[in-house]
């Protein structure tokens, strides 16, 4: 089941404080504290999409969730959808969505939130319809999001059973980070891989290191 909602703090602190069962949904018109990676904000001003989804916790869970954004929204828009690990949906360089796991015993919520209209929330980021893109017409704010909220849960669904090599063979070919130079707190190299455990795989001038989260830029 689908709830929605005008305007909520968060989607997903709203959502793992009502416990509902795995797929029940929650999504807001706007949200007044959208929470983002690393207890960074998220702008969720009227005109994007901010949703919440139950899902069986899952180390592969922050892609899944970012290649079932990516796969929907991708005909939406003329511009190619690509991916930067672990969380972000990026258009032209600049990012269109974002994806916040937040986990709750064996459940998590996967929060996905995506910039469809009006001006980009944040310097930086882009929209659908900045990109050139757009969603088709509807009577209210509803109707609009109703068929992108339920085709990215039904996409969810298909690829949470996919077994890890499966969906990373997938989840690759949209990930922009392979074979890139990239610098974080730390170290810099060159990524090699996304392992079976989601970790980004690094060559640097001493080895091999396996990235588990954090910030990555490309170098
Ligand atoms: C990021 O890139 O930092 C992740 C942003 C995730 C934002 C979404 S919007 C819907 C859901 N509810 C929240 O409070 N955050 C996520």
């Amino acid at each position: 089941m689908i709830y929605w909602l005008e305007s909520v703090d968060s989607t997903n602190r709203s959502l793992l404080a009502r416990r509902l069962p795995r797929w029940d949904a929650l999504v807001a018109r706007e949200q007044t504290a959208g929470r983002g990676r690393r207890g960074r904000s998220w702008e969720s001003p009227v005109g994007g999409l901010y949703m919440a989804v139950v899902v069986e916790n899952d180390s592969l869970l922050p892609l899944r969730a970012g290649l079932a954004a990516r796969d929907v929204l991708q005909p939406h828009c003329p511009e190619r959808i690509g991916l930067k690990w672990p969380n972000d949906l990026l258009c032209a360089g600049s990012k269109l969505g974002g994806i916040l796991c937040e986990a709750d015993d064996e459940l998590a919520v996967a929060g996905i939130g995506l910039n469809l209209a009006g001006e980009p929330p944040i310097e930086g980021a882009t929209t659908l319809e900045a990109a050139g893109g757009s969603l088709p017409p509807a009577a209210d704010w509803q109707a609009r999001l109703e068929p992108l909220a339920t085709t990215i849960i039904a996409r969810l669904r298909e690829l949470v059973r996919l077994p890890a090599p499966e969906f990373l063979a997938r989840y690759r070919v949209h990930e922009q980070l392979l074979g890139q130079p990239v610098a974080w707190e730390g170290g810099r190299g060159t990524v090699l891989a996304v392992g079976t455990d989601g970790a980004l795989e690094v060559r640097t001038a001493d080895g091999t290191e396996r990235l588990h989260a954090g910030e990555v830029s490309l170098a």
